[in-house]
């Protein structure tokens, strides 16, 4: 047990010292038992939880998605980023042993989408990050939820303003082709 714990010490500590940009929180202590009944958001294959990832271990936003600076989709992280830690953590976790189900299968976990702008809207995601505008001032708290929800409207309005705030374009076209 005590080598464990020291391995994901370890582990984590090395995750902590990659992150880059600003990191997320203080000492918040995500709760060891959730009521998933009601929990806005989708239910997931596997009850992955940022609350205990991003929140109480602090780990980076960018560790997992790391084509957020540099796609138009920041996209989601493949199973071989949790095995890193969950070779070794997460014991007898069922919903960690669906982790190494799919990893020992092959088959990729399908998540289900949370946020999706309609096909004529032109969301050059990477623009925003690398405008060093916060992931939570368009997801709200992901690392307290303990399941991801749509957290802003997606509406035009709600792009517009943003873009007057900050002189940026508002120009149909750059929005729509
Ligand atoms: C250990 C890996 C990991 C870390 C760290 C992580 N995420 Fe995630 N994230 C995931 C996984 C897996 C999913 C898909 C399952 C889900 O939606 O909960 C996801 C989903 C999301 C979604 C919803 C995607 C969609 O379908 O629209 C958002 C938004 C998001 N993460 C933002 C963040 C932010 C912001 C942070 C930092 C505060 C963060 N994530 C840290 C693994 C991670
Ligand atoms: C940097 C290490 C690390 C990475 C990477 C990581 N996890 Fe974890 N995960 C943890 C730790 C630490 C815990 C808490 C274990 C505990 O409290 O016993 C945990 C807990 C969990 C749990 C159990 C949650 C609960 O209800 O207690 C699940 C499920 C999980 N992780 C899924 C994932 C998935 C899916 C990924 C990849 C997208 C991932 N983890 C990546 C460290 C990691
Ligand atoms: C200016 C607002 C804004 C900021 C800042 C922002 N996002 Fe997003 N994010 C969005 C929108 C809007 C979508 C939906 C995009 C779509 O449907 O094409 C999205 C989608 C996502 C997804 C869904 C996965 C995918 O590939 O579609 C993830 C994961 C995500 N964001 C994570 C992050 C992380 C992590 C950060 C910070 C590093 C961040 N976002 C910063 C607005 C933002
Ligand atoms: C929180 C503020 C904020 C929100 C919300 C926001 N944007 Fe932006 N957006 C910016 C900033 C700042 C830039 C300028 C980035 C740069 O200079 O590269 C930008 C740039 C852009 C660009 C590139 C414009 C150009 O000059 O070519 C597009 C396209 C865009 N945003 C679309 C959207 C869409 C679509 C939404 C809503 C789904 C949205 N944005 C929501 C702040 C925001
Ligand atoms: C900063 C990005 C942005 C700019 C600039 C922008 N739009 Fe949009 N527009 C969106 C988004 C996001 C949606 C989808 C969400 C929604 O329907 O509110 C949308 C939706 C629409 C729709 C469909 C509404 C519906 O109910 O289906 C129309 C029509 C539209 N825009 C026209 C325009 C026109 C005309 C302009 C220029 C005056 C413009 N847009 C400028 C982001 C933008």
């Amino acid at each position: 047990m005590a080598v464990i714990a020291v391995a994901l010490y370890t582990v984590l500590q090395v995750v902590q010292a990659q992150q880059p940009g600003p990191s997320a929180v203080g000492d918040f202590v995500a709760p060891v038992d959730v009521d998933t009944t009601g929990l806005p958001g989708p239910v997931q294959p596997i009850f992955y939880r940022h609350d205990i990832h991003a929140g109480q271990y602090q780990m980076n936003c960018l560790y997992c998605h790391y084509a957020a600076e540099v796609s138009s989709s920041p996209g989601l992280p493949s199973v071989d980023t949790c095995m890193g830690c969950h070779l070794l953590v997460g014991g007898s976790n069922p919903e960690v042993a669906k982790v190494r189900e799919a990893f020992a299968s092959g088959k990729p976990i399908e998540w289900v989408e949370v946020h999706r702008l309609p096909p004529f809207v032109h969301f050059p995601h990477m623009r925003h990050v690398n405008a060093d505008i916060r992931c939570q001032e368009c997801h709200g708290q992901v690392e307290e939820m303990p399941q991801v929800y749509q957290w802003a409207s997606l509406k035009m309005g709600w792009c517009l303003s943003c873009h007057k705030q900050n002189n940026v374009t508002t120009d149909c076209t750059a929005c729509h082709y």
